[in-house]
C-alpha cells in the first residue's frame, strides 16, 4: 500500500482550426515574421471561431481527457477551469461546462492565477485527493485570448493564442505514481506589469474605458521577461531539490509556453539538454493557462511517456504568479 496520490489518468486538448500566421499579422500591425520569430519563437497561433466559447473549447478538451481516463462525467467529483477569458464574469465557466457535460451536483469553479492557473488548479486538486475528499477531478486550462488582445497593439497581439487542455486526476494508492509535490508562489508588487485595467470593480466598463482601450491586455514584456527567467529557474530547482531529484532523472521538462527565449534561458540555467525540453510555442503562441495541459497532451498522445517517467512542470504569469510541480507518470 502506498500513500494516496493524485495520478494523471487522462489528458485531452483542443486547438481551434483557424491558424493565424505571423504573415497574417504583418498585414494588421507594423511587425515582421522575422521579428516575432527572433524575439519569441512563435510562427503561428490558433484563433477561435466566432461562435466558439471558452466553455466549448474546455468541453472538447475535457471530453478527450475523460475518454482516455475511461470514466463517465458522472464519476467526476470536482471541475476546475483555470481561465482569464471565462464565458462571462459569472456564472463560472466550470459550471457552464458541467452542464454541457450533462451532469450536476459536483463542485465546479473557475480559478484565476493567469498563466499559472492550470498548475495552481492541479495543486489544489492534489490536496483534495490526498486529503481523501475527492476521487476523480477534472482540471482544465482554457483560453480565448484573441478576444482580450488589442489587435492594433503589436507589443502584445503577436504573442497570444487560443486553446484548451485538460487532465483527469484520480486517487491512486496502488503505486508510487502521481503528483509528488507542488511549489506555488506569487508577488503582487509586479501586478501592473501584466493586466487588463478595465472591466473589474476598480474600473467598471464605460464608453470612456472602451475608447481608451483599457479592456485589453496591457503588458510590459521586457520587465516581465527578466522576472520570468529568474522565478521559473528558482522554482524548478526548488521542486527538484525538495524531491532529491537530479536533472538527469527527468524525462521531460514541460514549461509554460510564453516565449522560446525564456524557455531556453531557463532550461540552460537548470542544466537541461534540449531533448528533455518540450516546446510547441512556435505553433500555438502563448495560450496562458492552457499551454501546459496542451503540451502534456501532445507528449502523451505521441506515446513519449512511460509509467514512472518523471515530469517537471514550470509556470509563470500575471499576478505575478509562478510555480513548479514534479510528477511521476
Ligand atoms: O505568459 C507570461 C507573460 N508574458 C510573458 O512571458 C512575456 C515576456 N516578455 C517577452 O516575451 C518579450 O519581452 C517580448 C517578446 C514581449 C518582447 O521582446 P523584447 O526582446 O523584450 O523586446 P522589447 O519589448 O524590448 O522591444 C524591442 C523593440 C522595441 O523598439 P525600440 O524601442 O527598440 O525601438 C519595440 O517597440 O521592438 C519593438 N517591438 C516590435 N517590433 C516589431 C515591440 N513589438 C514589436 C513587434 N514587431 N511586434
Amino acid at each position: 500500500m502506498h500513500p494516496v496520490r493524485a495520478r494523471i489518468v487522462g489528458t485531452g486538448s483542443y486547438l481551434p482550426q483557424t491558424i493565424r500566421t505571423n504573415h497574417d499579422i504583418e498585414k494588421m500591425v507594423d511587425t515582421s515574421h522575422e521579428w516575432i520569430v527572433a524575439r519569441s519563437g512563435i510562427s503561428e497561433r490558433r484563433i477561435a471561431a466566432e461562435n466558439e466559447l471558452t466553455s466549448d473549447i474546455a468541453y472538447a478538451a475535457a471530453r478527450k481527457a475523460l475518454d482516455m481516463a475511461g470514466i463517465e462525467p458522472s464519476e467526476v467529483d470536482m471541475i476546475m477551469v483555470a481561465t482569464v477569458t471565462p464565458d462571462m464574469l459569472f456564472p463560472p465557466t466550470a459550471c457552464i461546462l458541467q452542464h454541457k457535460l450533462g451532469i450536476g451536483g459536483c463542485a465546479a469553479f473557475d480559478l484565476n492565477a493567469v498563466c499559472s492557473g492550470f498548475l495552481y488548479g492541479l495543486a489544489i486538486a492534489d490536496g483534495f485527493i490526498r486529503g481523501g475528499n475527492a476521487k476523480n477531478i477534472l482540471v482544465i486550462g482554457a483560453e480565448i485570448l484573441s478576444r482580450i488582445v488589442n489587435w492594433q497593439d503589436r507589443t502584445t497581439c503577436v504573442l497570444f493564442g487560443d486553446g484548451a487542455g485538460a487532465v483527469v486526476l484520480r486517487a491512486d494508492n496502488d503505486s508510487d505514481r502521481g503528483i509528488l509535490s507542488s511549489h506555488l508562489h506569487a508577488d503582487g508588487q509586479y501586478g501592473p506589469l501584466l493586466r487588463i485595467p478595465a472591466g473589474g470593480s476598480a474600473m467598471p466598463t464605460t464608453h470612456q474605458s472602451v475608447d481608451d482601450q483599457l479592456h485589453y491586455i496591457s503588458m510590459q514584456g521586457n520587465e516581465i521577461f527578466k522576472v520570468a527567467v529568474r522565478c521559473l529557474t528558482e522554482v524548478a530547482l526548488e521542486a527538484l531539490r525538495y524531491n532529491h531529484v537530479n536533472q538527469d532523472e527527468l524525462k521531460f521538462f514541460i514549461p509554460h509556453q510564453a516565449n522560446m527565449r525564456i524557455i531556453k534561458a531557463v532550461a540552460s540555467r537548470i542544466g537541461l539538454p534540449p531533448e528533455k525540453v518540450y516546446t510547441n510555442v512556435h505553433k500555438y503562441g502563448n495560450t496562458s493557462s492552457a499551454s501546459i495541459p496542451i503540451a502534456l497532451d501532445e507528449v502523451n498522445r505521441k506515446g513519449l511517456l512511460h509509467p514512472h517517467d518523471l515530469l517537471l512542470f514550470d509556470t509563470f504569469g500575471g499576478g505575478l504568479t509562478w510555480g513548479a510541480m514534479l510528477a511521476r507518470w
